[in-house]
């Protein structure tokens, strides 16, 4: 057959492409003109937003024959997909999610799948249940036999990210705020940028062992520092008074400032605060020598400019009424 006739399939799969991290990737791996195939439990709800040369199909982690069909024929699959928002025991629900797509990912003959969890010492008993279900779903993809490669990672800066946007909602809208101890925490952050570089550069690793890959921004900071630093960059004044635990009044009004839809996942997130989100390891560095990710500051001024661009790009679609 003549090299212009040969239609090739997608031989990467993105799943999560609704969500935040999912949705950024299909746009890089397409600005890199990689034909995709995308997952989605809806994808009517994800057609419009990718571009043509991207195949999106129906497929949801809990119905086996769909995973079987959306992995046929894909050698590196993207595993970016969480079920906090809507399962009464999202630990057994992604454990469960976790071993059927490894199963299906096996049984396709996928050569790599790249994951996306959180950082957090496993050793640690005071792990929140978010993050220790994070790093078992990393577990079961390993025992599935694939190739799996583990990225950890503590909070993710960027104008649309659920952390980021519970810091900038905080900051936004309170002058004065009691902040638990907790928020002395140390923690990582990455730019979303930079998570991405790392997403892309592992399909191209050569072959080899599944492993962990703790990655995250050039600052070590505690997350009362991110409130600060955002408020400095946006010129707000504000006070923050220390206080000794989060009341159910506080988590109350953290999660107020969220819309109802992601509140259930914020709820997670915020347990999982007290626990320190640090990258202990130089692998990412040693294996990624060409990514130098960025520091908060200048992170957070991105994620801010993001915001801005995506709020005037509404504003322009929407138009002066
Ligand atoms: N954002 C961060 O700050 C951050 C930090 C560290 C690690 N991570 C990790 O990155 C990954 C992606 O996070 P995110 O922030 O992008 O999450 P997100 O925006 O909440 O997206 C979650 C995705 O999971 C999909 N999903 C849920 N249940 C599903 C099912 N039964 N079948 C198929 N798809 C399903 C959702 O699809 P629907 O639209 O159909 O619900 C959505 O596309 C997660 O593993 C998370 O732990 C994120």
């Amino acid at each position: 057959m003549p090299d212009g006739e040969h239609t090739e399939l997608p031989r990467i799969l993105v799943t999560g492409g609704t969500g935040y991290v999912g949705g950024r990737l299909i746009s890089r791996l397409e600005a890199d003109a990689t034909r995709l195939r995308a997952l989605a439990r809806k994808p009517e709800q994800l057609r419009d937003k990718v571009g043509p040369s991207t195949e999106v199909v129906f497929g949801d982690v809990a119905d086996r024959a769909s995973l079987d069909r959306a992995l046929a024929g894909i050698e590196t699959a993207y595993y970016l997909i969480h079920m906090m928002s809507n399962a009464q025991d999202f630990a057994k629900e992604d454990r469960a999610a976790a071993e059927a797509f490894g199963a299906a990912a096996r049984g396709a003959g996928v050569r790599r799948i790249i994951y996306l969890g959180g950082l957090g010492d496993d050793d640690d008993p005071g792990l929140s249940p978010h993050l220790r279900s994070r790093h078992e779903v990393g577990q079961v993809l390993r025992d599935s036999g694939v190739e799996t490669i583990e990225f950890r990672a503590s909070i993710v800066i960027g104008a649309g990210s659920l952390s980021f946007d519970l810091v900038k909602s905080l900051t936004d809208r309170l002058p004065v705020m009691l902040c638990p101890l907790w928020l002395s925490t140390a923690c990582q952050p990455i730019a979303i940028d930079d998570l991405l570089a790392y997403l892309l550069a592992a399909k191209d690793l050569p072959p080899g062992d599944s492993r962990i890959i703790e990655i995250g921004g050039a600052d070590v900071s505690a997350y009362r520092d991110l409130i600060r630093e955002y408020a400095r960059q946006k010129g707000l004044r504000r006070v923050l008074i220390k206080v000794p635990v989060l009341t159910p009044y506080l988590s109350g009004l953290w999660l107020t400032l969220v819309t109802p839809t992601r509140s259930e996942v914020g709820r997670h997130l915020i347990e999982g605060l007290k626990n320190p989100t640090v990258v202990r390891s130089r692998v990412a560095l040693d294996t990624f020598p060409k990514i130098r990710p960025i520091g908060v500051a200048e992170a957070i001024r991105r994620a801010i400019q993001g915001a801005a661009s995506t709020l005037s790009a509404t504003d322009a679609t929407t138009g002066p009424s």
